[in-house]
């Protein structure tokens, strides 16, 4: 187990609400369990650069943001996360552990809000370092099961209508049909179950 995880870029995604936090603590624990360093990170975020462009993005007063706007802050937050956190983790042979990545942009942005997939991936490939990780779990919910799992504040992109998350969850699971190393997992079953499924896609995958 721990030559499988060392080194290896690991991506939790999926819509609003689909416990990939909870879900993201229970992989590092397994992951460290198994004796390897691991980091976990989260997109948008984590870098002192990337945490503005987060308070920017997802800040509800900034209603008049429209799409390109957003997928260049959330494509320029991940540039400077690769470069200043990831890399040097999987050089170290780290297990890195990402709280969504380019597949958000790909649902969201190129989905959702209508720019397209395929320039999202791209614009990607352009100007990322590295665009894929060694393996997506896109943890799939149903929009009713996932409200009661938000808070209270919903930030400028939870606010968005029930049209835009549906076509949210549409876009990943569109990905995911497209892409190898993308794995779902339904995400409505119990904490431990879902635990469960995302290791077994794990240990498959990279086995
Ligand atoms: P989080 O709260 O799950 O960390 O995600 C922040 C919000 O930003 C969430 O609503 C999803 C959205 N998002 C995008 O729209 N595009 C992206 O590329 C990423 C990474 C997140």
């Amino acid at each position: 187990m721990k030559e499988l995880l060392k080194g290896k870029f690991i991506v939790l995604d999926g819509p609003d609400g689909c416990g990939k936090s909870t879900q993201s603590k229970l992989l590092r624990k397994w992951a460290q369990d198994n004796q390897v360093e691991t980091v976990s990170f989260r997109d948008p975020g984590t870098t002192v650069i990337g945490e503005k462009i987060r308070d920017i993005l997802l800040d509800p007063a900034h209603k008049e943001m429209n799409t390109r706007c957003e997928l260049l802050l959330y494509m320029a937050a991940r540039a400077q996360l690769y470069s200043e956190s990831i890399a040097p983790a999987l050089n170290q042979g780290k297990c890195v552990i990402l709280d969504r990545w380019l597949s958000s942009t790909c649902a969201y942005q190129g989905c959702a809000g209508g720019f397209g997939i395929q320039k999202v991936v791209k614009l990607a490939l352009d100007s990322l370092e590295r665009a894929w990780p060694d393996i997506t779990i896109i943890l799939d919910i149903d929009l009713e099961d996932a409200k009661p799992r938000l808070s209270a504040n919903l930030d400028r992109m939870e606010q968005k209508s029930k049209d835009y998350h549906e076509k949210v969850r549409q876009g990943f699971l569109e990905l995911a049909k497209e892409m190898e190393s993308f794995k779902v997992v339904d995400a409505a079953d119990d904490i431990d179950t879902v635990h469960e499924n995302v290791m077994n896609h794990i240990k498959a995958a990279l086995g």
